[in-house]
Parts: C-alpha cells; sequence; structure tokens
C-alpha cells in the first residue's frame, strides 16, 4: 500500500471540514483508494486560534513554500477563497506539478482559462466540484452521466445563503436582516455576505456551469445580475396570492440564437420542484436532449456538504478518474467551439412589478401607456390602498401596484421601466422581479 501526501490551504470553515474527514476517516478512504492518504501540511495565516477539531500542530503551517517545495505533496487543496492569495498558490501548486482541488467559484470565474492552461501545460488536473452547489454532485453529473446529451438549459438556485433568506422571510416571517445575520452565524455565507445577496456568487457559479454545459466562455461581470437585496414582505404576500414563491434563479437557455443567461430573483410557479427548494438548499435542473429534465437537490452551503465534494475530488484525483474528465473536457480552452451569448436586450420573458403610486384619476392611464407604447402587455395587475402614507406626501392617497407582464423583450421592459421612474405620479424605484411559468 501506497502512501500519499495531500496539503491543504485555508483552515477555515470548509477547511476545517476537509481535515475532519481526512484525520477522522483515514480508514474509509484506505479502502476506498487502496492508499495510505495523509493530510500531510495545512497551511493558513493563522495557525494560533483554536479550531474545533484536533489538528496535530506538527502539520500546520504558514509558509506556503514548504508545501509548493514538498515533493512528497501530490495533491493541494485550495480553500482559500476569493482572487488573491489563491490564484498565485493555484498556478504555484500546478507550477510544481501537483494536482488542485478547489471549491473557489470566483477564482474559476474569473481565471479559469489561465489556470486550465497552466494545469494543460504541467499535465495536472483541477477539480472543483464544490465550486458549484457544495454537497451537489453536478459537475460530475455534466461532464460524464450526461454527455450524451446536448444540454438545452439549466435553471438553478446555486446561492444557498439567498436561498435561506428568502425561506425564512417568507415561512417564518424573519426580517430581511435577521435572515441574513442567522446565514453568517450558521456558516453559509461568503466572507463578505454582499456577495451572496447582490447574485454575484450565483452569477460566478453559472459561469462555471455555463462554460461546462455549453462551452461559454464570459467573463461573469458581463452576466445580467439582479440580487434579493429589494425583495420585501410584501412581495411573498402577492406573489403567493398569484400562485409562485420567490427565488433567486440562475439561468443558462441555449436558443436558436444563442445563449441566455442571467441571475434575477425569479417568482417560480409554488408547485414547481424550484419551488420546493428551501433554506440552504440548493437544486439544479438541467434538460438534455436525450434525458429531458434532471433534478438535483442538496445542501449548497456549510462545511459538511462542502467538505464532502472536495474530499470526493481528491479520491477522484488519487484514483485517476479526474484526469481522464479534465482531459476529455477540455475546458476553458481557447480552441474550443463557443457557444454565442445572447445580447441581453433579446432576452423574452415575463416580470413581475411593484412600485408606489399616487391613487387618483388618471395615474393607471399613465403608466398603462408606457407599455402600450413599448408593446408590452400586462397579464395581471393588483393594486393595494397604502394605509400609512408617508409623512412628506400625508396630502396624497397612495397605493402600491404590482403587476405582472406576459412575455416582452428585455430592451424593451427596461426602457419602460426608465420611463416609468420618470412619471411624477410614481415614486421610488420600480422592483422587478423575473418571472417563470
Ligand atoms: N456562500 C455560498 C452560498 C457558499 O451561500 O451558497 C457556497 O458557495
Amino acid at each position: 500500500m501506497s502512501k500519499i501526501k495531500i496539503a491543504l490551504f485555508g483552515l477555515g470553515t470548509i477547511g476545517t471540514g476537509v481535515a475532519d474527514i481526512f484525520l477522522n476517516k483515514k480508514e474509509h478512504i484506505r479502502k476506498i483508494t487502496g492508499h495510505d492518504v495523509s493530510l500531510a501540511q495545512i497551511c493558513d495565516k493563522d495557525t494560533l486560534s483554536k479550531r474545533d477539531i484536533n489538528i496535530p500542530s506538527d502539520i500546520l503551517t504558514n509558509n506556503p513554500d514548504s508545501i509548493f517545495n514538498n515533493p512528497e505533496i501530490s495533491v493541494g487543496i485550495e480553500l482559500i477563497g476569493g482572487i488573491e492569495p489563491a490564484r498565485t498558490f493555484v498556478l504555484q501548486l500546478l507550477n510544481n506539478g501537483k494536482n488542485v482541488v478547489t471549491a473557489n467559484k470566483a477564482l474559476l470565474a474569473q481565471h479559469g482559462a489561465e489556470l486550465f492552461e497552466a494545469a494543460r501545460r504541467n499535465n495536472c488536473t483541477i477539480a472543483f466540484e464544490a465550486a458549484v452547489c457544495g454537497g451537489i454532485p453536478i459537475i460530475s453529473s455534466i461532464a460524464t452521466s450526461l454527455q450524451a446529451n446536448t444540454i438545452l438549459s439549466i435553471n438553478a438556485i446555486v446561492n444557498g445563503t439567498s436561498n435561506f433568506i428568502l425561506s425564512q422571510m417568507e415561512d417564518g416571517g424573519t426580517s430581511y436582516s435577521d435572515a441574513v445575520k442567522e446565514a453568517q452565524k450558521l456558516g453559509y455565507a461568503e466572507a463578505n455576505p454582499a456577495m451572496d445577496v447582490d447574485g454575484t456568487d450565483a452569477v460566478q457559479k453559472l459561469t462555471i456551469l455555463a462554460q461546462l454545459g455549453f462551452g461559454a466562455d464570459i467573463d461573469w461581470k458581463n452576466i445580467s445580475r439582479m440580487g434579493i437585496e429589494s425583495v420585501d414582505a410584501i412581495d411573498f404576500k402577492f406573489a403567493k396570492n398569484l400562485g409562485y414563491r420567490i427565488k433567486l434563479l440562475a439561468v443558462a437557455n441555449r436558443g436558436d440564437d444563442g445563449l441566455e443567461l442571467h441571475v434575477a430573483p425569479t417568482l417560480v410557479k409554488r408547485d414547481s420542484p424550484l419551488a420546493r427548494v428551501h433554506n440552504a438548499f440548493n437544486a439544479v435542473q438541467v434538460v438534455g436532449d436525450y434525458v429531458g429534465p434532471a433534478f438535483f437537490q442538496g445542501l449548497g452551503a456549510g462545511r459538511k456538504p462542502t467538505a464532502s465534494a472536495v474530499v470526493g475530488d481528491v479520491i477522484d484525483t488519487i484514483l485517476g478518474r479526474t484526469k481522464i474528465t479534465f482531459d476529455t473536457l477540455n475546458l476553458w480552452n481557447k480552441n474550443n467551439e463557443i457557444v454565442p451569448i445572447k445580447n441581453i436586450n433579446n432576452f423574452y420573458g415575463k416580470s413581475y412589478l411593484r412600485f408606489d403610486a399616487e391613487d387618483r384619476p388618471g395615474v393607471m392611464r399613465d403608466f398603462a401607456a408606457v407599455f402600450g407604447k413599448k408593446n408590452i402587455s400586462i397579464a395581471s395587475m393588483i393594486q393595494h390602498e397604502i394605509s400609512n402614507p408617508d409623512n412628506n406626501n400625508s396630502n396624497k392617497q397612495r397605493a402600491v401596484i404590482i403587476l405582472i407582464t406576459h412575455e416582452s423583450s428585455e430592451g424593451d421592459l427596461l426602457e419602460a421601466i426608465k420611463e416609468l421612474e420618470n412619471i411624477p405620479s410614481i415614486q421610488g424605484k420600480i422592483i422587478r422581479m423575473r418571472v417563470q411559468d
């Protein structure tokens, strides 16, 4: 039985979970791999804080070079997160002939091409199951089990924190800020939780899924993105009346004229599988031309589910399975055929809009005229009096207007929103979500 030594960078929430598995499930891993696999080194800038598992002090270091220069280490796990120093460390590992396992979606979404090129050049591999949807084996499913298919669409809840927040607000009546704090306490949120709620994390994961499923090479910053910061208790109430739940959806849709990519809070039918995904659970619905719809659900954030994916990748790397997939997929290779990305103005879909307006004759005519001009048809509308009008406008009766449009182009809708926001009788911003039937 040969000895295999691996190293870990980053002893935070996920890193501690990974260390826990390697230190406490040695026999299990020995049985699967047929090797004596040991976590030989852990690098973290903080070597002093006490962790809630027992880490042998002799394997802990704050000197990354001691890993890069250790010829016995064959696999490096990167769980630092963010771009630097993670990027430099991954390149160092690859340039020193070590395979990499990472959970870093931000890094892959931004530097995938550079890192994969470095891996190919050094005859190494990068495995990244944990970068998208934590414990759900979605990367390996698309990469291997579904490979007979042309992927037609991916509709997914990929951010556990925002799904947790939306679920708590809708089902528990929790305030937005309390739900954010709770998600942080439970270890779901990013170091900067703004990236969870503003859709950045979801867009980065969508970038990886788009590369894997469609060969789409896109800068994540160019993907249309809306977050959940403006979702209010009132939206859940109206969505429920209209037969929907609100989810932050990441969508990739292949059409004749290219690939549609976006992340947005979306009203989904209450009886649909995605509507029933709660709390920190993630879900991915993949439609392939032969398999039809396939639905994956599991915990997408948190120490144990993410550590499960990381260790699965390490085992695959040791057994040589990663190498086969890595070479076959040839990801982020500029020589690959690239599916063109559709211009956002040409997306078509239904929308949910909410805004406050003066409650007096003629107001509805004013905003209906904007929709008419843009050729946008209104499917349903609710108006509610605001019982406690804003003090500044106490002489004016106000109402909240909720409406759902029929399908329109994104370009027309965005122009209509701009015009609506300029109507004097409409106060504040138009809150907009997508609607999926
Ligand atoms: N902050 C992320 C989430 C963690 O909430 O989904 C997993 O990437």
